[in-house]
């Protein structure tokens, strides 16, 4: 799936069913971090265009986040405080921990970029899997809203990879920065176990 190079272990969609509100809480999170990451990316773009498709991202992550709040305020649930991403910051300390030094702001820009890029697909993949399970157990209205979540994330997973080629000027760098830390990304899955999150 996109850059993914290990799928989710499929006792994952059983756990997150089974603890549906717990993730919809977690996913609400993981809206309002998809925005603000957006926007803490725009104010580092190297052009205005770059800003410009980041601030477009952040403003659809802010109503998939509205979404999500409904589908919380529909089944009597609070927000709550976030609860801490161990999933993005370790992806971020690898990126760092591999980076070698001597790196350029762009590099950092390109990392941060391809972060984003990797945590998009794995929602994608994610979203997918609970899209068909829903439907199975015929919660249509939930099934229909992960089916059109999880077209969105594919298409952000593009963004995010289009402008990451941008920000180095060098597709080949960019594939190869890309599948290394996708492997790390996948290792920290599997050391990370099966939780009720978006990213557990
Ligand atoms: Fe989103
Ligand atoms: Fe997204």
């Amino acid at each position: 799936m996109l850059c993914l190079v290990k799928a989710t272990d499929p006792v994952w969609v059983e756990v997150a069913l089974n603890n549906l509100d717990a993730l919809l809480i977690d996913h609400a999170h993981c809206e309002i971090k998809a925005a603000t990451n957006a926007l803490s990316l725009a104010s580092r773009a190297i052009d205005g265009r770059m800003a410009e498709q980041l601030a477009a991202l952040a403003e659809e992550e802010v109503r998939h986040f509205r979404q999500v709040l409904d589908e919380l305020g529909r089944r009597g649930l609070r927000l709550g405080m976030p609860l801490p991403d161990t999933y993005a910051a370790e992806l971020r300390t690898i990126a760092h921990r591999t980076r070698p030094t001597g790196r350029s702001p762009r590099e950092t820009l390109l990392d941060r970029l391809l972060i984003g890029a990797l945590i998009e697909a794995r929602s994608c993949e994610r979203f997918r899997l609970l899209a068909d399970a829903l439907a199975v157990r015929g919660e249509r209205t939930l099934a229909t809203f992960y089916e059109d979540l999880f077209a969105s994330e594919a298409r952000h997973y593009r963004t995010l990879y289009d402008l990451a080629v941008e920000a180095i000027g060098n597709e080949e760098r960019t594939r190869e920065r890309l599948a290394e830390l996708a492997w790390e990304e996948a290792r920290l899955n599997a050391r990370l176990g099966v939780e009720a999150a978006v990213h557990g």
